[in-house]
């Protein structure tokens, strides 16, 4: 370590101390904001404000001639600001005793169109806030693209880039198609023969993610559900809950389904996957998510665990990006040797 001189080591100390005292702040105020759960916040925060103070600290370069500004110490507050925000959550103790957390196994389905790479990086960007996950980026397409794959190199998260067309049968067919259905069995087969433990989660390239619903799915032992946000005119797709227990569903559409629910509505427990060898989604538009929460049998509403603190917060939403026409084509003449040729590799 390089020895820092006294006046410097003491503002450090210092500037220490007031992060610390800005934790326990920002704590007081979550806990304001989450009535209900006060005291299981400040339970989890305390342990883990040093580690925040740390991480945040990490962050900023320290020179042996610089002096800790008001901008630095700005800096500073605003980066322990985030880690307190991305590491609450709400009731996210884990059930009997404390298993050590494992990793979320994220399946994107994908395919190519103009709001691709903006969807993908708006989600990428809020995975780079997630810890311990593994993101399975599934292409609807023969090959994989390598500007996709570049992307994904670029993130800096743990992935796996893997392929699945969707049948030529169902692509030609009018109307309803299963879209994402063979991505998500793919990334399926994929975590068969990958791993024993952790959790799966399906999670559409287009929706949005608050990084606390991470928190919430990891502790899975078999399947959780908690509600989303936007899902058809209805507004919102949940487990209802009463008395904190399970008495229905609420969603646009019931359709006679056994779990009507949203794709980014559950998560499943990967040991209690493979403990269903057959477990799969059938390729019918509208009752994938029922159809491979039936292949999870045997497994009944009532096992379900409810989460978001009892499935009161929304922490995902069901959003969609405008659909936009392919762009024109660029005057390859005009712009011969200009940035635009590179430029338009990118776009659709
Ligand atoms: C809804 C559901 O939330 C999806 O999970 C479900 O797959 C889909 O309906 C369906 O129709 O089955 P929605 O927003 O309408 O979602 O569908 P998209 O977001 O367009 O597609 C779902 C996922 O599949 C996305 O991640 C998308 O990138 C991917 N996809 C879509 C493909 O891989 N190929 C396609 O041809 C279309
Ligand atoms: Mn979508």
């Amino acid at each position: 370590m390089i020895a820092l001189p006294i006046s410097i080591q003491m503002r450090i100390l210092w500037t220490l101390a007031m992060g610390t005292v800005f934790v326990l702040l920002v704590q007081y105020q979550s806990s304001n904001v989450w009535p209900q759960q006060q005291s299981q916040l400040s339970n989890r925060l305390d342990p883990v404000a040093e580690d925040l103070v740390s991480l945040a600290l990490s962050k900023v370069v320290i020179d042996d001639d610089m002096t800790l500004s008001k901008e630095v110490l700005l800096g500073i507050t605003r980066q322990i600001a985030r880690y307190v925000v991305y590491s609450s959550g709400c009731n996210v103790s884990p059930v009997n005793g404390s298993p050590s957390p494992s990793t979320i196994y994220i399946i994107t389905p994908t395919y190519r169109r103009p709001e691709q790479i903006a969807d993908l990086t708006r989600m990428a960007q809020t995975l780079m806030l997630v810890r311990d996950i593994h993101w399975l980026v599934v292409e609807d397409s023969e090959a994989k693209s390598q500007l996709l794959s570049s992307l994904l190199h670029s993130f800096g998260i743990r992935f796996t880039h893997l392929t699945a067309p969707m049948p030529k049968r169902y692509k030609t067919t009018k109307g309803a198609k299963p879209k994402g259905v063979a991505n998500r069995n793919r990334a399926l087969s994929w975590i068969r023969e990958n791993a024993n433990d952790g959790i799966m989660y399906f999670a559409d390239d287009d929706n949005t993610y608050d990084v606390r619903l991470f928190n919430e799915m990891r502790y899975t032992q078999k399947v959780s559900m908690w509600p989303v946000g936007l899902c058809t005119k209805t507004g919102l797709s949940t487990p209802i809950v009463e008395n904190g227990n399970l008495v229905g569903f609420y969603d646009g559409w019931i359709a006679g389904r056994k779990f009507p629910v949203d794709m980014a509505g559950f998560a499943v427990s990967v040991k209690f996957l493979q403990e269903r060898p057959h477990a799969r989604m059938p390729y019918k538009p509208g009752f994938e998510e029922d159809g491979f929460l039936r292949s999870l049998s045997p497994f009944e509403p009532r096992e379900i665990e409810l989460k978001a603190d009892n499935c009161t917060k929304i922490l995902v939403w069901h959003t969609q990006t405008k659909k936009n026409e392919p762009s024109s084509r660029v005057d390859v003449v005009k712009y011969k040797n200009t940035n635009i040729i590179d430029l338009k590799r990118i776009i659709v």
